[in-house]
């Protein structure tokens, strides 16, 4: 299949049901945080083949899109029907939290594209801000994907969106953008203060909400408001959080430096209906946002 095929191709399956019955739902990325070599190798190739990812996320930060770009690729070589969804996220080059002009979002989509290329035909990527950089860098995206003749070079960009953006910054991105993201991937956690007020943002206007470091990065799953709750379930913390997050209605974006197959069942769980959190544990989970506990504060 051609690059200008795949731009033009309307109807993309549903990548769910190109999965095997006993693996995780679309609703899963696999992230790639921390991963790199043979541990990047290890976990990403048994993510798509055992566990059944199609959706995968890397950023210029984790220094590791062209491994990522690399497995991926052979993993769709040796699996004709797939396709994988691979999001990638721009920020600038010092990793500061300095504003981008134009030009650096230009520089910086061509470092990724650098790096990820030669993406497989039935890759289809999407690029986000990885957080707040100015109020150009959105406009900078908008350019590239609506003028593909003045850059070609960004063909294969299909879709873009934000990361970390919440509050003003968010309703004032969503009332001035000519292209609407089309996703929002946060920090999801009942501790954080505004992962529900974002979502809701996000669901009246019909952005997709991604949560990252859904279980604290493991820093919270002693504390005993969720061990308690948990041990009701007879599920872990780790289930606890992220079936509160599925039941949302986010994408969860998971990641394991350990054996994948150890981690899968509680994954296949977390999508499974034998475990339904109650309504009113739910209402409990929604009100522990005053507890402020923010791992990443862009602000
Ligand atoms: N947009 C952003 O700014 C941003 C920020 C952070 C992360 N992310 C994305 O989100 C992904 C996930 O975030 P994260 O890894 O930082 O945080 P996280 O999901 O909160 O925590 C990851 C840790 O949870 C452990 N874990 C996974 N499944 C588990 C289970 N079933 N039971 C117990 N522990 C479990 C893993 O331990 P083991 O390694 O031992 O398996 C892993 O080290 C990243 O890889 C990245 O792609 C995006």
């Amino acid at each position: 299949m051609s690059k200008s095929e795949v731009g033009k191709r309307k109807a993309r399956p549903d990548a769910s049901r190109t999965v095997a019955a006993n693996v995780v739902c679309d609703r899963f990325i696999f992230g790639t945080y921390r991963l790199s070599g043979d541990s990047l190798r290890t976990n990403l190739k048994n993510a798509l083949e055992l566990g059944g990812f199609r959706r995968v996320d890397t950023a210029s930060r984790y220094q590791n899109e062209k491994d990522v770009s690399s497995i991926v690729r052979a993993f769709l070589e040796q699996n004709p029907d797939d396709e994988v969804v691979l999001t990638t996220k721009i920020a600038p080059t010092d990793d500061s939290i300095t504003l981008m002009t134009r030009v650096d979002v230009v520089d910086a989509l061509r470092r990724s594209l650098a790096e990820l290329s030669p993406l497989h035909p039935r890759v289809k990527l999407r690029v986000l801000l990885h957080y707040y950089v100015g109020d150009a860098a959105w406009p900078a995206l908008e350019a590239v994907v609506s003028n593909r003749s003045f850059y070609p070079e960004f063909d294969r960009i299909e879709e873009i969106g934000v990361s970390n953006y919440h509050g003003e910054r968010l309703t004032k991105l969503i009332g001035s953008a000519k292209i609407k993201p089309v996703v929002n991937q946060i920090e999801f956690h009942p501790l954080h203060p505004d992962a529900l007020k974002t979502l809701a943002i996000c669901v009246s206007n019909k952005i997709a909400v991604e949560g990252h470091s859904l279980l604290t990065q493991s820093v919270m799953l002693e504390a005993e408001r969720f061990t308690k709750l948990a041990a009701a379930y007879e599920r872990t913390v780790a289930v606890l959080l992220l079936r509160w997050a599925f039941q949302h209605g986010v994408f969860l974006c998971v990641s394991s430096t350990s054996a994948i197959s150890e981690r899968l069942p509680d994954w296949l769980d977390v999508q499974s209906d034998s475990l339904i959190i109650q309504q009113g544990d739910m209402n409990s989970l929604n009100k522990m946002f005053d507890d402020n506990f923010v791992l990443y504060d862009y602000n």
